[in-house]
Formats: C-alpha cells, structure tokens, sequence
C-alpha cells in the first residue's frame, strides 16, 4: 500500500508520548498531529518533533479531512466524548483502556464505529506482550494441568488518578489478560475497596472473580503500596507459573511443583495411612520475545485499518471489561457480596 495512515494523537502526558514515538517509527503511517489541553505538554512534543503540528483543541485535529486515525490517549472520564467525535467525523480510533467509564456510552461506541464501517479498537496492550501470548499458549497446551486458581498483583506507590479509582485504572489489565488467556468471561465477582489517601476514589482494592470450570481469580489493584508489583501467578494441578511483567529478562518462571496425595493401594482407615506429598521439581525459565508491546499495538491497529479487519482488542472485548467493572462497582457498594457478571 502506497498511502501512508495520517494518524493524531490526542492526549500527551505519561503515556500519549509513547504512541507518538512508535507511530513515527512506523512506514505504513504519518503522525500528522498531536493534542492536548496543557501546552507545557505541547512544548515537550514540538521540542522533541520539531515538524510536528500540535493543537490544544482536538475539534481541529478531527476537522482535518486528510486525518485517517486517531489514538485517544486523555484520561478515561473523557474516552466516550472524543471517541464519539471522532467515530463521527470518520476516523478509525484507538482508545485508551478503559474503553469507557459507563456501559451505555460503550455499546453507543460500537454503534457509531459500525455505522461509520471505521475501526474501533481498545488499548489493552497486554494482549500484545510477548509474555502474555506465551502464557497463553503454555496454558492452552494444558502444559499447567487444568488450572485451580490464578492471583495477580498490581500495586505502586501512586501515580493517583483524579477521574477512576485504583480498581478501574489498574485492573482492565488483570481482567483483559485472563479473559484472553482463559477465553473466557468470569460468572461472578465479589470485591472490596477503600479510600485511605485524602482524596474521594478508592486507592486500594481486592477483587475476587469466578471464572467457568471452578477457575478462582483474586486481584489486588493498589496505589498504595512500597512496591511495584506487576506479578500474576496461575497454579495448575500439574505445574505453576510466575509472571512477573517488571523482569524484563526472564519475566515467566515455570515450576514444576504440586502436592499430590499417595492413596494406599487398600482404602485408607486412618489420617496417618494418608499422605500429602510435595513434589519439588525443577525451575524453567521460558524464552520470550523482546518487542516492545506497544509497537506490535500499533502496528496491529495500522494493519486493521488496511485490512478491514476486527482488532484483537475490539470494542467488544473492551465492553466485556467495563461488564465485569460494573459487577465489582455494585460488589464493592454491597460490601463484598458476590454480583453475577
Ligand atoms: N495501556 C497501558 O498500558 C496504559 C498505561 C498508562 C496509561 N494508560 C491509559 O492512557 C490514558 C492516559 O493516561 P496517562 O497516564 O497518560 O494520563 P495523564 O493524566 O498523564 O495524561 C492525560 C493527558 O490528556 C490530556 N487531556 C485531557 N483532556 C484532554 C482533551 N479534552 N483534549 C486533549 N488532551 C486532553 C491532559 O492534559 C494530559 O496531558 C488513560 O486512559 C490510562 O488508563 C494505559
């Protein structure tokens, strides 16, 4: 293909600058704009890409009729507005997680993005690590067993977010990796949160989900915490495995650990004719590619826009998350009460 994709980004803070850096690398696309409210920001972009066209109103990024696609990368509580806008204006849009912080306004996005034949497509940029994929695949190869539980942690000291609580700014990871890796949606969740720091959202929370097949999910999403954890770890009948996303060399540990119960070949009379046996195997560590996930996001959204074709993280999946959000919300105001999904 000869045209190059002319793509905006809307929204440079922590994260907007990424998808700038990896667009510009990218043949098959042009960045042709960027936008945000704060002009500091702005002076940062235009210092490190000279040549670039910045706006401070994202309307006149949108009324560009040679703009093909935009990345909207502002905080979650304005997703809707701007990816509606531009759905309208018939540009493909790649919106931050999470896709929305409302169902309705969600199922409204997919409406839109059908009507205009554009692509619509969700940041979830774990389902394009090279760890997560090999998860998957160990998983799906049955090379765990069948799996008993999963828990994962995501914890850090800050950074607070001013418009969603820690449990929707932190666990669309978690959910959108295990909804991939299991291919499937929990039945029930239960969860708790709680606000310690002075401001209104809670900072802390711990959500438990029931996934088919009696597959025990536990979260723990935290600002408030002494460390970066960016761990989850899924315990097969036969093996377990580590993941830990802040390893950059060797980020997923397999072990070949399990407790297997010796049965006496003659039915067992007491405790003692019972025995619980540790087995304690050997550690491997699995080999993972190094690309950087956000590049093969981008990369992918390019491809869909060229091909037609319906993104791995489309809207859909996307809405699936906000589902599951919403059922931890009324958990969370239920104190814990387990809510279907
Ligand atoms: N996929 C990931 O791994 C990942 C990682 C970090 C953040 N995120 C998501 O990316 C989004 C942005 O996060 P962040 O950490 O960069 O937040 P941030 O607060 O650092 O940056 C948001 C930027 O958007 C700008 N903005 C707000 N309203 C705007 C508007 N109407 N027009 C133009 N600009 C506007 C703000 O000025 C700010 O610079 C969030 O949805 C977050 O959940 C995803």
């Amino acid at each position: 293909m000869d045209k190059k994709i002319n793509i905006g980004i809307i929204g440079c803070g922590h994260w907007g600058p990424n998808f700038v850096r990896n667009f510009y690398s990218m043949p098959e696309a042009q960045v042709i704009g960027v936008c945000d409210l704060s002009p500091a920001r702005l002076a940062q972009i235009k210092k490190a890409y000279p040549r670039l066209t910045v706006y401070r109103d994202y309307r006149r990024l949108l009324d560009k009729s040679s703009l093909d696609a935009v990345v909207v990368s502002t905080p979650a509580s304005t997703h809707y507005k701007i990816a509606k806008e531009a759905l309208e204006k018939k540009k493909h849009v790649l919106v931050e997680k999470p896709l929305s912080t409302d169902l309705g306004q969600a199922e409204d996005l997919i409406r839109i993005s059908r009507k205009a034949g554009k692509v619509l497509m969700v940041g979830h940029t774990f389902l394009f690590n090279p760890a997560v994929n090999k998860i998957k695949e160990i998983i799906s190869k049955k090379e765990l067993g069948r799996i008993y539980y999963i828990h994962s942690r995501r914890t850090n000291l800050g950074p607070l977010r001013k418009d969603v609580n820690a449990v929707w700014d932190l666990s669309p990871h978690d959910i959108s990796i295990i909804n991939y890796i299991l291919g499937q949606m929990p039945l029930e969740v239960s969860a708790y949160a709680q606000r310690f720091l002075t401001h209104k959202l809670d900072d802390v929370g711990f959500i438990i989900l029931k996934y088919p097949k009696d597959v025990l999910v536990h979260i723990h999403a935290s600002w408030l915490d002494p460390k970066k954890i960016r761990e989850m770890v899924f315990i097969g009948n036969s093996k377990m495995l580590v993941y830990e996303d802040t390893d950059l060399s060797q980020p997923i540990k397999v072990y070949d650990k399990g407790v297997m119960e010796k049965r006496y070949e003659r039915p067992y009379r007491s405790f003692k004719e019972f025995q619980l046996i540790i087995r304690d195997g050997l550690t491997d560590t699995v080999e993972v590619e190094k690309e950087e996930p956000l590049k093969r996001e981008c990369r992918h959204f390019i491809d869909c826009i060229i091909e037609g074709r319906e993104p791995l993280t489309d809207a859909e999946g996307g809405l699936n998350i906000l589902k599951v959000l919403s059922a931890v919300d009324k958990s969370i105001a239920r104190k814990g009460s387990f809510v279907k999904v």
